[in-house]
């Protein structure tokens, strides 16, 4: 199990994901998703889902939050927050689930919505016997 994240640091991240979604290119589905990834360096990133007229061309919020901490040069994951603009909260997709894997194979992933439900999990859970970069 992962560590837990202080009161202070989820209460951060889950606002920073909240706030991503405002940006979320969705015209197509009209799904804004937004979210946030604490590193363990400490800095935070955030990203939005981006759609494209091409469909299958959509990135998600969870892949564009970590790509733009890699980008940056943050690599070690230490928490993920997702929001969706849902009644109920959704988890992460099968490709992003795969991607942050390749960063934090066992982050606490925490996913809140436009009510009051909220879900905390793990990666671990969501991706078990996942293949990653020790199978290489
Ligand atoms: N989407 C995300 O950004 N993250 C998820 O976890 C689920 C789905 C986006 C993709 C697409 O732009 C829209 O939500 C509807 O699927």
């Amino acid at each position: 199990m992962p560590a837990a994240l202080t009161a202070a640091q989820r209460r951060r991240l889950l606002a920073a994901a909240r706030r991503a979604a405002e940006a979320a290119y969705a015209p197509y589905s009209r799904f804004p998703v937004g979210a946030a990834v604490l590193m363990a360096d400490g800095r935070v990133f955030t990203g939005c889902n981006v759609e494209n007229a091409s469909f299958g061309l959509t990135n998600c919020a969870e892949r564009t939050a970590v790509f733009s901490a890699v980008a940056a040069g943050s690599r070690r994951l230490r928490a993920v927050a997702v929001f969706t603009p849902t009644p109920t909260p959704t988890l992460p997709c099968g490709a992003c689930r795969q991607v942050l894997h390749e960063f934090g194979p066992d982050v606490p992933v925490i996913s809140v919505c436009a009510g009051a439900g909220e879900v905390e999990t793990t990666l671990a859970a969501l991706l078990p016997h996942a293949f990653g970069p020790d199978d290489l």
